[in-house]
């Protein structure tokens, strides 16, 4: 058994991406398994840097297998410019890449009527990415209203069900907002047929074809896509993406039971960052947040948004951990952290005067949390050409330590910098 997750324990953006590609030259299937073009994993590899949304980190090595399973949701033109820039550089893709037929499929409307339900609660928006990710997930779990990519395979079928749910939703939407451009079924009809033409190759019950793999003894490794804190169920509800991103999802959006995962690998940054609302106890507002934002290039991969920064949360993190139930750490971004005086670490929230260690399951509770905070001293020195847990500063190393004690989790690995040789194994 040598199948590997790799789970980001926070809001996203963990540079979950750099470990997955660490790992896959010791498996032989890269599995995507949850989320969609939501996601934004940037990978530097053979000194070229590659931005990946909706494919597997994996597709950038032929020798192996890049599977988008069942729990994934689809933006086929997304995914088709997707494969288009990769072959433009050079980067070959054919029967390494497989989509499953029962992956859902992301329309125009699902976009639509994202935007009109975003621009509805104003100020209380949930600051999604408008990739009609929450809304395709919405009538997956509905399914009088959803596609699968199966069904793109058989024209009729696809026919009758667009011309349905277009004429169901377009009154929906013209009330929502009277300005959103009217559905034209026919034209996403012909559009939809395209992509199938093109991405028909690639389309298989990805889940028989798992199992087939796990029997032959090829080693699967899972990359998650969001974080533990944007689970639809376990996560900082409502402002969460529609998935299971905690390593809840592995199972269901895979078809293989996570008995068959030998090691799960959750990431985090050595600081907390957050796109989108909601509320983020250890935000920094101020000059230092801006520095760990301008430091550590906080924008947004797929959105370009400035990403909100503050403070390692081991409350929220040690949450995330649990509930994906990870044996190690990958601390990320550590040399973003380098020039600043002191550290802090929220160890505990204050709620209403008493102190917990528990993530609040109720919104109005994370609000009011204030975060009490252990202050570790800073390394004012630049770590990102060492090479060794040992060559570190005694700072850096108790800094580590400090996180590995407060999640109750061994650190496996540091990561000093974009680049695969910038990684310290612990
Ligand atoms: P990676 O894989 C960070 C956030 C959005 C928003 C909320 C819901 O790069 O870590 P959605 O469009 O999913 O309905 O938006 O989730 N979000 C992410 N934040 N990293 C991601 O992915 C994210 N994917 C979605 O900003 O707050
Ligand atoms: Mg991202």
């Amino acid at each position: 058994m040598a199948a590997t997750a790799v789970i980001g324990l926070q809001w996203g953006d963990e540079a979950k991406g750099k470990i997955v590609d660490l790992l896959t030259e010791q498996h032989d299937v890269v599995v995507r398994y949850q989320g969609g073009n939501n996601a934004g994993h940037t990978v530097v590899f053979g000194g070229q840097t590659y931005k990946l949304s909706l494919l597997p980190v994996g597709v950038l090595r032929p020798e192996i297998t890049s599977v988008i399973a069942t729990g994934v949701v689809i933006n086929p033109a997304a995914l088709l410019k997707e494969i288009d820039q990769l072959r433009a550089r050079s980067v070959p893709l054919g029967q390494n890449l497989l989509i499953s037929d029962r992956a859902h499929v992301i329309f125009p409307w699902h976009m639509a009527e994202e935007a009109a339900f975003e621009a509805a609660r104003k100020q209380d928006a949930i600051g999604t990415t408008m990739r009609g990710i929450g809304t395709c997930y919405r009538d997956k779990a509905g399914r009088t209203h959803a596609i699968r990519m199966g069904d793109l395979l058989y024209p009729d079928l696809l026919r009758k069900r667009v011309a349905e749910i277009a004429a169901q939703k377009a009154p929906v939407l013209r009330a929502l907002d009277p300005q959103s451009a009217p559905l034209d079924a026919a034209q996403i009809t012909r559009d939809y047929l395209e992509y199938a033409e093109r991405l028909r190759p690639h389309i298989v019950d990805t889940t028989a074809w798992l199992h087939r793999s796990l029997a032959k003894g090829q080693r699967l490794l899972f990359e998650g896509a969001q974080g533990s804190l944007l689970d639809v169920d376990h996560g900082s509800y409502p402002f969460v993406t529609s998935s299971s991103s905690s390593g809840c999802g592995l199972h269901s959006g895979s078809g293989v039971p996570e008995r068959n995962i030998s090691r799960m690998i959750g990431v985090v940054k050595a600081y907390t960052t957050r796109v989108g609302g909601g509320p983020f106890p250890t935000e920094l507002l101020d000059a230092t947040g801006q520095h760990i934002r301008d430091v550590g290039r906080e924008y947004g991969t797929v959105t370009g948004r400035p990403r909100r920064c503050g403070w390692f949360d081991a409350v929220a993190a040690g949450y995330g951990a649990r509930v994906s139930g990870v044996d190690c750490l990958s601390v990320m971004l550590l040399d973003v952290l380098s020039q600043l005086d002191e550290l802090k670490i929220c160890t505990a929230y204050e709620i209403d005067g008493e102190q917990t260690t528990d993530f609040p399951s109720h919104i109005e509770q994370l609000a009011r949390a204030k975060p009490v905070y252990r202050t570790l001293p800073g390394w004012k020195q630049d770590i990102s050409h060492l090479r060794k847990l040992a060559d570190l500063p005694k700072a850096t190393r108790a800094y580590i330590d400090t996180v590995g004690e407060l999640l109750q989790l061994p650190v496996w690995l540091v990561s000093i910098g974009p680049d695969r040789e910038q990684t310290i194994l612990a």
